[in-house]
């Protein structure tokens, strides 16, 4: 998956058993992988802001998803989960605003970050809220 040069490659342990989570988490990695190949391809501060405003837009949509997955089943863990994706769109936030003010570059740091933030979150957070739902007869 990806383009000319993907910084993150699917594989199918990142399925946390939630089709619809896993759809969006599929769906996220390629935005992600494409931010990375507008990155590497040197492409202009307004064309990378464009691509993370869409990332970021997207990840809203996901956490979104998840979060009422969560309220709808009554998942325990909810307020941890929550807080880590807060500290996520707002440190994303923060970038963007950097960038369209011209301080700020997207790197290949900022790219690792994202991947590893992604990775973690996902093997983490995501598996014990998958595990969670599938117990609730969600899949
Ligand atoms: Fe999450
Ligand atoms: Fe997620």
């Amino acid at each position: 998956m990806g383009g000319m040069m993907s910084l993150f490659t699917w594989n199918d342990d990142l399925c946390v058993g939630v089709a619809e989570i896993d759809n969006q988490h599929r769906k996220l990695v390629q935005l992600i992988n494409g931010l990375h190949d507008h990155m590497l391809a040197g492409d202009a501060r307004e064309i990378m802001g464009k691509v993370l405003d869409r990332v970021i837009e997207y990840t809203g949509f996901h956490f979104t998803t998840e979060e009422r997955l969560m309220k709808a089943h009554g998942y325990p863990h909810a307020a941890a989960h929550l807080h880590e994706h807060e500290k996520l769109v707002a440190t994303a936030t923060d970038l963007q605003t950097r960038l369209n003010s011209g301080h700020a570059l997207i790197t290949a740091e900022t790219m690792i970050f994202l991947k590893e933030w992604l990775y973690h979150h996902i093997m983490e957070s995501d598996q014990l809220l998958g595990k969670y739902l599938n117990s609730k007869g969600v899949v």
